[in-house]
């Protein structure tokens, strides 16, 4: 499909160990097609933003963030949804990684959102909020196809996702974050 390997980042924006989220990107490791690497990476070494501490130098946890979404491809992230709208450590790893926004890893960079809640509006409002947030940093955010995930706990089991239709429209959605991805491709 793709010349070389296609490295995607997943970025769970759940700290909690049995996260319904990170366990949408475990489901999505599984399904993603031949030529495509999914590693994910977690925001909870980062400290908390903080302009005198990026003035006098970014602590490393900050560089090895940065590296990491340089080094990827796209990135994939799963984010719940806490008082409709995006998670403290999600948008604290975005500001560090949008900084300076000259030379952000974040411009120009594929992203694809999907959530999931235990509520029924499955983090509408969530991804609404990291649209807006991925327009400021000048991210390439996929359009469609939206992937809204509610009533998370009846849809895993022993932490795996089974839900058929889920893991479907997950493999729709890294399919579509693929062809997306090679557009921007140099
Ligand atoms: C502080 C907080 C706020 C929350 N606010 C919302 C909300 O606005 N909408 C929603 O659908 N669920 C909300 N929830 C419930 C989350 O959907 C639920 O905790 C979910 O499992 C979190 O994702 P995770 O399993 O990946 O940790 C909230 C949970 C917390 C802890």
């Amino acid at each position: 499909m793709t010349e070389r390997v296609l490295r995607i980042l997943g970025i769970p924006g759940s700290l909690r160990r049995e996260s319904y989220n990170r366990g949408l990107l475990l489901a999505a490791q599984e399904l993603a097609p031949p030529g495509v690497e999914l590693e994910l990476y977690e925001v909870r070494e980062l400290p908390l933003y903080d302009e005198d501490l990026e003035r006098t130098g970014p602590p490393d946890q900050v560089l090895h963030f940065k590296q990491a979404i340089a080094r990827a491809d796209a990135l994939l992230i799963a984010t719940p949804e806490y008082n409709w709208s995006v998670p403290g450590p999600l948008k604290n790893a975005i500001d560090w990684a949008s900084r300076p926004p000259a030379t952000s890893p974040l411009r120009r960079k594929p992203v694809a959102l999907m959530g999931a809640s235990t509520g029924i509006s499955g983090t509408i409002r969530a991804q609404l909020a990291l649209r807006q947030i991925f327009a400021s940093t000048e991210s390439y955010v996929l359009p469609k196809p939206d992937l809204f995930v509610r009533e998370a706990a009846t849809l895993f089991r022993d932490g795996r996702l089974v839900d058929r239709e889920t893991r479907e429209r997950i493999r729709q959605l890294l399919e579509a974050l693929v062809a997306w991805t090679l557009r921007f491709r140099d």
